[in-house]
């Protein structure tokens, strides 16, 4: 695996490859990787020729300083994991070759980033749209890979190409799960023993909130039994749960009124901020 820290030699390295006609994958991460971001890799290699994988732990999406510091940081580990798996490239600029200047653009997504993320963590959605702006500039991906958990970034991600031109083909790919249903996440490595136990509140909140919505009861009344059943364990907290039509992220009140509608959740155990996401079908 061929590693860059620079932008420069990166680009005139997949230049090269690009002049010989090969197709470029980019999966764009923070790092502590686990099997959910493999899966990417995997997808990525299974129609590229190429498969770049970004680490950066984007600071300018860290609405809380606290959550930055704390993020998982597990380089060589990635490393190694990141070759057994044959991806070819790993980008892991630092901060000052990403950010030579201090970053003074900001990105507005409209309705898309005022709800559930973007309303609990002001400024989040204009980090990741910059930074990802800047690798699609930098790698000039054919194809990008990210997953479904992270629903409300995919939204966000999908307005910039079109609205950008970026000539790259998105991809969400399927949420792994532990066999206790917890969503595979770089934050659960923060999570205390008690904690990760707790910590399966939210995808069986999702479960029960799938069932009452399929009997037909109104998102209006699942979201307080939602709350209720979450923060019936001390050690949670819910921040919201909402039923959205998953094409523009607009509030729906019953699963009749999108044909792929989407419940989303967010809250944390601890001190650690935890989001999942279900279609219902
Ligand atoms: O989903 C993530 O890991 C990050 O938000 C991303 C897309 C790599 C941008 O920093």
């Amino acid at each position: 695996m061929e590693i860059f820290k620079q932008i420069t030699p990166l680009k005139a390295f997949l230049r090269d490859l690009k002049c010989h006609g090969k197709s470029i994958g980019l999966v764009p991460t923070m790092g502590a990787l686990h099997e959910g971001h493999i899966t990417l890799i995997k997808a990525s290699k299974a129609r590229n020729q190429v498969t770049v994988s970004s680490i950066f732990v984007n600071p300018i999406q860290f609405n809380n300083p606290n959550d930055l510091i704390k993020y998982p940081r597990t380089l060589e580990k990635d490393r190694k994991l990141l070759e057994s798996v044959g991806c070819d490239v790993l980008f892991n600029p630092s901060d000052e070759e990403m950010y030579p200047k201090e970053s003074v653009l900001k990105l507005d997504f409209g309705h898309l980033d005022k709800t559930m993320e973007g309303a609990f963590r002001p400024g989040h959605f204009s980090g990741v749209g910059l930074v990802v702006s800047k690798l699609f500039n930098i790698v000039e991906p054919d194809h990008a890979y990210f997953g479904q958990k992270d629903w409300q970034q995919f939204a966000i991600i999908k307005k910039l190409t079109e609205e950008l031109n970026f000539n790259t083909v998105l991809h969400s790919v399927a949420t792994l799960r532990e066999p206790d249903g917890l969503a595979l996440s770089s934050r659960n490595l923060r999570l205390s023993a008690s904690e990760r136990q707790t910590a399966t509140v939210f995808y069986k909140a999702l479960l029960r909130a799938k069932d009452a919505l399929q009997q037909g009861k109104t998102a209006g009344e699942v979201k307080p039994q939602v709350r209720e059943f979450v923060e019936h364990s001390p050690e949670a907290r819910l921040d919201y749960f909402e039923l959205v039509d998953s094409k523009n992220l607009n509030a729906i009140e019953n699963v009749q009124q999108s044909t792929t509608p989407i419940m989303c959740i967010a809250g944390y155990v601890g001190e650690v901020r935890l989001i999942d996401n279900m279609f219902l079908d």
